[in-house]
């Protein structure tokens, strides 16, 4: 069984004054992996700060190596700066950057190309659950986002649950993220087992034991929850007594 993974995603949060907060997260006692994922002004320093033994990550990366992308950054740039995994594909890029999945394919191989470990998200609108769209849209975009090599995380958010305080059911959870399993396990044989799969939205200390009770969830992405030490620790607590 592979470990579990607590990821935070700070998305457009934090500046310099909040580098103490990094230094606690990555103190939090732990025996599940812990990732954080601050703004990349902040990676470098983030770095320096932990002493280089806490596992950051970037919240995207251009496709391409190097070149004239004003305003972008590559997955060699991130991994310069001391991030070891780039979150790619999250929704808020999809619908603000219209990020399509051959993009986040892109983004996921530059990403390995570099040394990092993608981050690959996938999730639903609430209109296309309701209309009982789910599995065939995180599957085309599992199927489309998915590069060949298995040293990938992928995260399930549906973007309805993202940031709003609603979470899916255990029952709606685990019916994806089981079908997410076959899918990897399609693709990549007895490997798929161990690519871990990741819930997001809304995971916060009340709902996390639950949530990470649920067969084939393998962690958490955290957003608003993995701001503060004191929001993030019983969500890091909570994943450990899963035990490894
Ligand atoms: P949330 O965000 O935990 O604030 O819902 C999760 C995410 O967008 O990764």
């Amino acid at each position: 069984m592979t470990k579990k993974i607590a990821a935070g995603n700070w998305k457009m949060n934090g500046t310099q004054a909040d580098l103490q907060t990094i230094v606690d997260v990555s103190q939090i006692q732990a025996t599940c992996d812990v990732i954080l994922c601050p703004p990349a002004t902040l990676l470098a320093a983030a770095h320096m700060a932990t002493n280089g033994n806490f596992a950051l990550g970037g919240q995207d990366c251009h496709a391409a190596e190097k070149g004239a992308h004003t305003g972008d950054i590559s997955a060699q740039m991130l991994r310069d700066a001391g991030a070891k995994y780039v979150i790619v594909g999250h929704s808020e890029r999809r619908t603000d950057h219209n990020e399509t999945n051959a993009t986040v394919l892109a983004k996921a191989t530059a990403a390995l190309n570099a040394g990092l470990t993608p981050i690959i998200c996938i999730g639903e609108t609430l209109a296309q659950r309701e209309a009982g769209e789910t599995l065939d849209i995180v599957t085309d975009q599992l199927q489309n986002s998915l590069p060949n090599d298995p040293n990938i995380v992928i995260a399930y958010e549906p973007v309805w649950a993202i940031g709003t305080g609603l979470v899916p059911t255990n029952a709606q959870i685990e019916e994806v993220h089981n079908s997410l399993r076959q899918s990897l396990i399609t693709k990549f044989g007895s490997t798929g087992q161990d690519i871990p799969l990741l819930y997001g939205g809304s995971v916060k200390a009340s709902n996390a034991n639950d949530i990470f009770n649920v067969p084939n969830v393998d962690g958490a992405l955290v957003g608003g929850a993995s701001l503060t030490p004191q929001d993030f620790a019983p969500i890091v607590h909570a994943l450990s007594s899963f035990g490894s």
